[in-house]
């Protein structure tokens, strides 16, 4: 049977490919034959978390208001309307809905969502800055509901787009969808890495590698980094249960970046155009389930 033999995969002497340092047999094997254990072992490790059905439901009810919230800021990304004003429509819709904006106070960032454009590849920070017609905009949203982070973006157009940005736009959103392809039990994250990189640069663009997909829910970065650019078969192995962002950064020109001086805004080196598309994303038996799913 197809389910039994991704098991089987791994070997049940060889190491968890949770990171716990304790061999699979002793580990998250038992966890996938009882994912409604409430084995509290699990939590105490510093390592991969593998969520519990309880932390699951938690996280998926975190990924809806993500996407509502991004919803309900789409329609106001339009020429003349500032970053600020986009923090403020997420602060408030947030709140209103009994949750608590990630970033806000996040490591010192003084906003509720990061707002990037054009050649901003991530953690712009929202100002009296407004829209023009043409801009590419990436609105990145992590709520914090009854205790668990869910995390999810978008790039979106100002108005008309040119050429350069429509491609740029598109490129990311396809590296995405590619990424979540290759997400189910038995890969790794190296194969999540190798289907965006040779994608993305197949299509001359580069990929980011200062910043990484990450482990969301319980915190809203954990372990393990995900890479946007890798080896097939190589790095962790994924589990049932295991939790991450995939959020692949793609810039149309060189990858590498500037952290201008308030400490957070990553740009382009040469100021080419940068996408991002990010989801939550759930371990399942059989595959993969977005937690902050929309159509890519
Ligand atoms: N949401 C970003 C991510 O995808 C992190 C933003 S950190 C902040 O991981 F402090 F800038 F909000
Ligand atoms: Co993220
Ligand atoms: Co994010």
């Amino acid at each position: 049977m197809k389910k039994k033999n991704e098991k089987e995969k791994i070997s049940r002497n060889a190491l968890c490919p949770c990171g716990s340092g304790k061999k699979y047999k002793r580990c998250c094997l038992n966890k996938e034959s009882s994912a409604q254990s409430s084995d509290l072992r699990y939590e105490k490790r510093p390592r991969i978390q593998i969520k519990t059905t309880d932390q699951i439901d938690g996280i998926r009810r975190a990924g809806r208001l993500v996407i509502e919230t991004l919803d309900l800021v789409e329609p106001h990304i339009q020429p003349g309307i500032t970053t600020d004003a986009i923090n403020t429509l997420v602060y408030d819709f947030t709140i209103k809905n009994g949750a608590t904006p990630a970033p806000l106070n996040y490591k010192g960032f003084p906003k509720s969502v990061c707002v990037s454009i054009n050649e901003v590849i991530c953690h712009g920070i929202p100002s009296e800055r407004t829209f023009k017609d043409g801009d590419i905009v990436n609105v990145d949203v992590t709520s914090i509901l009854d205790g668990y982070y869910a995390d999810a973006s978008k790039t979106l157009f100002v108005g008309t787009p040119g050429a350069d940005a429509k491609k740029i736009v598109d490129v990311s959103r396809q590296c995405l969808a590619r990424g979540i392809k290759v997400v189910k039990p038995g890969n790794t994250v190296g194969d999540i890495g190798f289907a965006i990189q040779s994608y993305a640069e197949g299509k001359g663009c580069s990929v980011v590698r200062q910043f990484v997909g990450h482990g969301v829910g319980i915190d809203f970065h954990e372990p393990p980094q995900i890479p946007h650019y890798g080896t097939p078969g190589s790095g962790v192995r994924l589990v049932p249960g295991m939790i991450f962002t995939i959020e692949p950064m793609i810039n149309l020109g060189t990858r590498e970046l500037v952290i201008l001086k308030d400490g957070w805004t990553a740009v382009t080196k040469d100021k080419s155009l940068s996408a991002q598309f990010e989801q939550t994303l759930l371990v399942t038996e059989n595959g993969v389930e977005s937690l902050t799913p929309y159509p890519l």
